[in-house]
């Protein structure tokens, strides 16, 4: 059988810079844990070498001039982990924000978080908030956090403002667009990705941009989110630069 990426065809490694870059990327981190237990190593040190790929990733992302980045960080499915790893993960982001935020502040990266809020350990709320309130002006690329995001959870959140709205009269049913509904997301105002990648071989969405991922190009590969690098994604960008976006249309030469 052949693997996600042959399939993907066009998929050659590549050491140049990929020629068409997509605005908007976003990454299912996935395969933490299957990279740990392969080597007999406890799933936690896979979350650990997650982060350094994700470190480096950020980087190589902006190098390539990739205008957002958005990293699906926890969903809410995930706290059905057992405690110990939710702690240990929470205690990552901890981590990644106080020993990476100067860092990314100083490359001009701006930061902003998606997902729910409430319910929230009040002191990795006030670090994100804080994160995003330091780099609200920065013009560089930006880092979307989906940090316990669900995609049905805020489409539910949307409809359930938008109703608070009707009853309110300040809008009618008749007159609700997509845009009213995308402005009622935590993604508002965001262009929608271009390009989603998930590794690890799985070939889900797993509740990740529903709304927003209406026509967005989907990239999959084998390799396990620890072992995903400069070249991975590089390759991926190619790949995404071969793709011909039709968007229920025709393409330009079948005219
Ligand atoms: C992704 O890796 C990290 C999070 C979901 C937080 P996983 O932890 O899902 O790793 P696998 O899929 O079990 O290998
Ligand atoms: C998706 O990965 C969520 C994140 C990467 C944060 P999961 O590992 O939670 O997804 P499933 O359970 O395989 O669908
Ligand atoms: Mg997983």
């Amino acid at each position: 059988m052949s693997s996600n990426l042959e399939r993907q065809a066009n998929a050659e490694p590549v050491s140049a810079a990929p020629s068409h870059v997509p605005n908007h990327v976003a990454f299912i981190m996935d395969g933490n844990g299957r990279w740990a237990s392969s080597r007999g190593l406890p799933r936690t040190e896979g979350h650990r070498q997650g982060l350094e790929a994700l470190r480096k990733i950020i980087r190589h992302a902006a190098l390539r001039g990739v205008g957002i980045v958005t990293i699906y960080s926890f969903s809410t499915e995930n706290w059905s982990r057992p405690e110990p790893e939710v702690r240990f993960l929470m205690g990552l982001l901890r981590r990644f924000v106080q020993r990476d935020l100067s860092e990314l502040h100083r490359e001009n990266i701006r930061i902003r978080i998606i997902g729910e809020r409430d319910n929230l350990d009040a002191g990795i709320l006030k670090l994100l908030l804080d994160a995003e309130e330091l780099t609200r002006n920065n013009t560089g690329m930006e880092l979307v956090v989906a940090f316990n995001y669900g995609a049905r959870q805020e489409l539910t959140a949307a409809v359930k403002k938008l109703c608070e709205k009707v009853a309110r009269g300040e809008i009618e049913p008749s007159a609700i667009s997509e845009s009213h509904i995308s402005a009622e997301l935590d993604t508002v105002g965001l262009p929608d990705p271009d390009l989603i990648v998930r590794t690890s071989g799985e070939l889900r969405l797993s509740n990740f941009l529903l709304w927003q991922a209406a026509y967005t190009e989907f990239y999959f590969s084998d390799l396990m989110w620890p072992d995903f690098d400069e070249a991975a994604l590089d390759q991926a960008l190619e790949c995404f630069g071969n793709r011909d976006r039709r968007y229920g249309g025709v393409t330009a030469q079948a005219l």
